[in-house]
């Protein structure tokens, strides 16, 4: 039996682990809820919306970043080169690479969003008609298949968008040191890390003036509500963005407006007023204390670059 797909509401399967996250996040004190959990078809499309928001800087920072010194990537990548992207969803970024690097063996996409890998590959097949392309629905934090052929050739990571950020410092060294151990010695990682910045600037773009990005928090309670049949009223919720200058992270949560309850399958959970769910980290680096942890990881710095505001960074580095 599949796991992922072994229970049945009334009206449809479910995916078993979503399920268990939830009830787990509900069911602890103080309540949160998986980031990754955002991406469904709906959140994609708001995460998409975002990027190209006037307040959230990170999108077109990194793009820049990545058209300066894409070239230089190029010349360091070993010719038949596996790329292998961690949380691709869109693989907008990924044309710069996959423009410098012509002579790639494969282009490997990795995201929990099925939806935004369907879309990344129609678009790349049509553009790239010489690339094979190859998608992976699932968490980057599992262990990686790849087809019997490639498993010699020379791999490429890339992991931009600062989603690294999304984890907390310990799971972002567990992260980096998984991905040294999948893409094999002498392998090099281009990762995207965002810079820690003055307060008003990143909680502007965490809670947009169009409300895009209190969308994208709440459709994980939409979502709940569609796939696991639960009833969160979604107009007794709200998006809060909150910095925490200590831990250097922004905090998105869904703040109750009122005492409430929320039923999802057949468990009954009460909301205190002001009563905060948990739903996202996205730590703010300095490049020395993202350098540390990729230290820690076991990477080398081959390089790294900031745009002219130092809003963003981009780093390069190899797995020794
Ligand atoms: N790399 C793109 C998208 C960043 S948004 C960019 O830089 O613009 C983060 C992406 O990571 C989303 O597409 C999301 O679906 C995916 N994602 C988040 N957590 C994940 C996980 N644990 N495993 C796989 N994909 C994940
Ligand atoms: C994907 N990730 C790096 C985004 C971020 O900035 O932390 C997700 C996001 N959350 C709110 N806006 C965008």
């Amino acid at each position: 039996m599949n796991r992922r797909q072994s229970l049945r509401t009334e009206s449809a399967t479910i995916d078993e682990e979503f399920a268990a996250a939830v009830l787990a996040g509900l069911s602890a004190a103080p309540k949160r809820l998986p980031c990754r959990y955002f991406y469904d078809a709906r959140g994609s499309e708001l995460f998409e919306e975002i990027t190209e928001l006037e307040e959230y800087y990170p999108t077109r920072t990194e793009l820049a970043i990545l058209r300066e010194h894409a070239g230089e990537l190029a010349e360091r990548a070993p010719p038949g080169a596996v790329l292998v992207e961690f949380g691709s969803g869109s693989s907008r970024k990924t044309e710069v690479l996959l423009d410098a690097m012509p002579n790639l063996g494969a282009y490997v996409a990795i995201d929990v969003s099925a939806s935004a890998l369907g879309g990344a590959r129609r678009r790349l097949e049509a553009c790239y008609p010489r690339l094979r392309v190859i998608t992976r629905t699932g968490d980057f934090r599992m262990p990686l298949d790849l087809p019997v052929e490639l498993a010699d050739a020379p791999r490429l990571g890339f992991f931009p968008g600062s989603t690294i950020g999304n984890l907390t410092r310990e799971e972002a060294v567990r992260l980096m040191g998984d991905m040294r151990r999948t893409l094999g010695a002498g392998a090099r990682l281009v990762i995207g890390a965002d810079l820690l910045k003055d307060e008003a600037r990143l909680l502007r773009a965490y809670d947009d003036a169009k409300g895009v990005t209190a969308a994208f928090n709440l459709n994980l309670l939409a979502r709940i509500n569609r796939e696991l049949g639960a009833d969160f009223d979604l107009a007794g919720f709200a998006h809060e963005a909150y910095f925490d200058a200590g831990q250097s992270r922004i905090e998105m949560r869904l703040v109750s407006l009122r005492g409430q309850e929320a039923h999802v399958l057949g468990r009954r959970f009460a909301f205190a007023p002001q009563e905060r769910i948990h739903t996202e980290y996205s730590h703010k680096y300095t490049v020395e204390d993202f350098q540390a942890l990729a230290r820690r990881a076991g990477w080398s710095r081959v390089a790294v670059w900031r745009d002219a505001e130092l809003l963003f960074s981009v780093h390069e580095l190899i797995a020794p």
